[in-house]
């Protein structure tokens, strides 16, 4: 039965469930101008209250997603996409899209901008100097067969009805809704055509989703939608407490991919990639279980392969890493006092990044690369009152640094008692159980 829109969102405000063609209604109706702002906002408002059961998040998810373009792999090559909620210091994309690639799977990654205190991906590849993030679909295809892995913008013909559904769910308070962020994200993901997908939901201050159980929540949805629309999907949840690896800063976030995908990399952060690398390795077939999968990584860490890999992909994407800026002017921060450091909290870390002018408050700001922070020490170490802690990458403004310093000094809390530290990978989800 077909259904006036004015319809379709009393349905849905009234509790009810709504089928694929109406479902669609809505969606055509936005993308091609015949239904309003007003009438979507209330209906994303009736969605966000009312929720929605799993055949409901996979139409819209659909919806979305038949809204642009699927991207058309030839080949036998499995095709793999990652996709992450966000958090502060999560460089883990440029690392585990050209170490995956060394592994014989085709990355095609669609990544997206920081807004508020989690960084973005494209902002990080684009402190390096030529790098492009605007590839067309024929320039994303090209580049998988020459190199086998990419990282760039979702382009306008991908899920345009996210791009336009998200504005407006941005300024109606209606984004944090579990079906709404799934059939958000997947409708992206989905579009890479990929033959396994994994999620990583980040838990904690510095994350979107601040407690296990909304995370949790949003994760089987997250599961449960993209298997049951042919998809394997995975998802992995990641602590997000204190700041992941040792920089949170563009230009540094980039020095110190270079440095994990040559071996060097903080022992967290490694244990993030090499955790969700190995689940799409053991899923789709590549290997026969975990640690053989985590063996082939380090392997291809150690051998050249995997920094060789990100060397292609940023030439093949215009960017040239010999122009890559050093990093810059920092000042040190010291410990008030001796004992354990209990919390460097993640959110004020993202924060004092963006006093920096690192990242954006609003979607129309622009960035400094350069500036960002490095934490020489991390929750559970022991300190001495005095000792270095970490360190601020400055800004040319004055006023920008004082504020960030400010910030970032309220960040770390110290007892005399030792702590324990909470597990990176708090637990994962998979397609097999949903
Ligand atoms: N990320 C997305 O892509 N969409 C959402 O709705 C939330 C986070």
């Amino acid at each position: 039965m077909t259904c006036s829109p004015l319809e379709i969102i009393t349905r849905k405000r009234d509790g009810g469930e709504l089928s694929q063609s109406q479902i669609d209604v809505m969606i055509e109706g936005f993308l091609s101008g015949g239904i309003p702002d007003y009438q979507m906002s209330a209906f994303a408002m009736a969605i966000y209250i009312r929720g929605m059961c799993l055949e409901e998040t996979m139409h819209l998810t659909k919806a979305m997603l038949d809204s642009g373009t699927v991207l058309n792999w030839s080949g036998e090559e499995t095709t793999v996409s990652k996709h992450s909620t966000g958090g502060v210091g999560d460089k883990v994309s440029l690392i585990l899209v050209p170490l995956l690639a060394t592994c014989g799977v085709r990355v095609p990654k669609l990544s997206g901008r920081g807004l508020g205190p989690t960084g973005g991906t494209l902002d990080k590849l684009e402190s390096i100097p030529g790098f492009r993030t605007d590839l067309s679909i024929s320039e994303i295809l090209d580049i998988q067969e020459s190199v086998g892995c990419c990282i760039t913008g979702a382009t306008d013909d991908i899920a345009p009805a996210d791009k336009r559904l998200y504005a407006l769910r941005d300024a109606t308070a209606t984004v944090s809704s579990i079906p709404l962020i799934t059939s958000s994200i997947l409708s992206k993901k989905l579009a890479e055509n990929p033959d396994h997908l994994i999620l990583d939901v980040k838990v904690g201050s510095g994350a979107f989703m601040k407690d296990q159980a909304s995370a949790e929540a949003l994760a089987e949805c997250l599961v449960k939608t993209g298997t049951h629309m042919g998809v394997p999907t995975d998802c992995v949840l990641t602590g997000m407490d204190q700041p992941l690896g040792r920089c949170v800063g563009n230009l540094l976030e980039v020095h110190e991919s270079i440095e994990a995908l040559s071996g060097d990399g903080e022992a967290r952060l490694m244990e993030t990639v090499e955790h969700l690398a190995a689940d799409i390795l053991v899923s789709t077939g590549i290997c026969v279980s975990h640690g053989v999968a985590v063996d082939k990584l380090r392997e291809n860490i150690f051998n050249g392969m995997a920094s060789s890999k990100f060397a292609d992909m940023v030439s093949a994407q215009g960017g040239d890493l010999s122009l890559l800026p050093p990093r810059g002017e920092d000042v040190k921060l010291t410990a008030k006092s001796s004992g354990y450091v209990t919390q460097i909290d993640a959110a004020k870390a993202g924060w004092a990044l963006i006093a920096l002018g690192g990242g954006r408050e609003r979607k129309s700001d622009s960035i400094d690369h350069t500036v960002g922070l490095e934490l020489t020490k991390r929750v559970g170490d022991q300190i001495s009152a005095g000792e270095d802690w970490a360190k601020i990458y400055l800004s040319c403004d004055e006023q920008r640094n004082i504020r960030a310093l400010k910030l970032l000094s309220s960040a770390i809390s110290i007892q005399e008692a030792p702590v324990e530290t909470l597990p990176i990978i708090i637990d994962t989800i998979r397609s097999t159980q949903s």
